[in-house]
């Protein structure tokens, strides 16, 4: 169950949002990544700390330590380890003996982008953090929501991001209603450096919540679209109104373990602030609790292979981000340096 991502070394060297920024206090607090878990704590120079989530003595939780002057103090004996995972403390021992060297934890690599928190639990990240161009704009706000649970793998997640022709069916409380079901047939292009996907046009039902997303009235909506992904599980979808409107959303699936997952979504959107983005980001919290309920019913992880499931011209999206991915995962470490495009 836990071996077809957890157990190939690929995917820990690729980063993976765990968690809000403004969730990591000095507090430790512990997050589960690949199947491993990680406390993770805010040090005393403002950097996110991230280790195993076991104490090297007798491997209590760390997450249920403190932190104390700057350093983690386990909750069993008190072993204490500075940022950089050095056991500085060992209370039982006679003052002057060092703490044995394996002692010592091996912390992990972490970055704060997007408001989140990133970690890669390889000794070498394989590629950067994807690149999102409209943070760098100044006329785009940022909006960041709650990182969620699902249980349903990455794989699936990727998939169903990837796909449109789900959106007349699952999304039929939202802004699905008013899809033609046929889709015209799919090109698939660079969207830009590290995004790689397709362009379509999409009418969307446009109706309460929708109204304040679309910054639009009448009952459908026109949104030419963008979606696309950066390996392994990073997926981004453009939405582009007539009236000048963009929304931009950075769908990202965690593996938790190979059927369970971490789920947040980050949205950019060049707007005049006047819908709250507690309202803005409603309509897509629906959006996404609509996959949530689908994906929930589909067992395991999704077939990589290209012979078990049965595709579509309207799936080769996904399909092309399926083979790309098991190139990818059977690279040699380094050889994965390059971006997914
Ligand atoms: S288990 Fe952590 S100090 Fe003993
Ligand atoms: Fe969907």
């Amino acid at each position: 169950m836990n071996d077809i991502l957890c157990g190939n070394t690929a995917f820990a060297s690729s980063w993976y949002a765990v968690a809000r920024s403004i969730e990591v206090g000095a507090a430790p607090r512990q997050i589960t990544l690949l199947s491993r878990n990680v406390v993770l704590y805010r040090s005393a120079d403002g950097s996110v700390v991230a280790a195993p989530d076991r104490c090297p003595h007798r491997e209590a939780p760390l997450s249920k330590g403190t932190v104390e002057a700057g350093c983690l103090v386990c909750p069993y004996h008190g072993w204490t380890f500075a940022d950089d995972g050095r056991c500085v403390d060992v209370p039982s021992a006679s003052e002057g003996v060092p703490a044995p060297p394996r002692a010592h934890l091996k912390t992990f690599h972490t970055a704060e982008q997007y408001g989140l928190v990133w970690v890669c639990l390889a000794d070498e990240p394989a590629a950067p953090i994807p690149n999102i161009i409209q943070e760098h704009d100044s006329t785009f706000r940022r909006i960041n929501t709650e990182v969620d649970i699902w249980q349903t793998s990455a794989t699936r997640m990727v998939d169903n991001f990837l796909d449109i022709t789900h959106f007349p069916y699952v999304h039929v409380g939202t802004f699905g209603r008013a899809q033609d079901t046929h889709v015209p047939k799919i090109e698939l292009v660079a969207l830009d450096d590290d995004w790689f996907g397709y362009e379509y046009e999409v009418l969307a039902n446009n109706s309460d919540l929708g109204t304040l997303a679309s910054g639009q009235t009448s009952g459908v909506v026109e949104r030419a679209m963008a979606t696309g992904f950066n390996l392994p599980f990073n997926v981004r979808s453009d939405i582009h109104y007539g009236t000048g409107l963009s929304h931009i959303i950075l769908l990202l699936s965690t593996p938790i373990d190979d059927v369970t997952s971490y789920f947040t979504f980050v949205i950019w959107r060049n707007d005049d602030f006047s819908v709250s983005a507690e309202e803005v980001i409603r309509f897509d919290l629906a959006i996404g609790a609509e996959d949530k309920r689908m994906l929930e019913m589909l067992d395991g992880v999704l077939p990589l292979d290209q012979t078990t499931l049965v595709s579509v011209q309207a799936d080769k999206c996904s399909v092309e981000w399926r083979r790309r991915l098991i190139e990818w995962m059977n690279r040699p470490p380094a050889v994965r340096l390059e971006r997914a495009g």
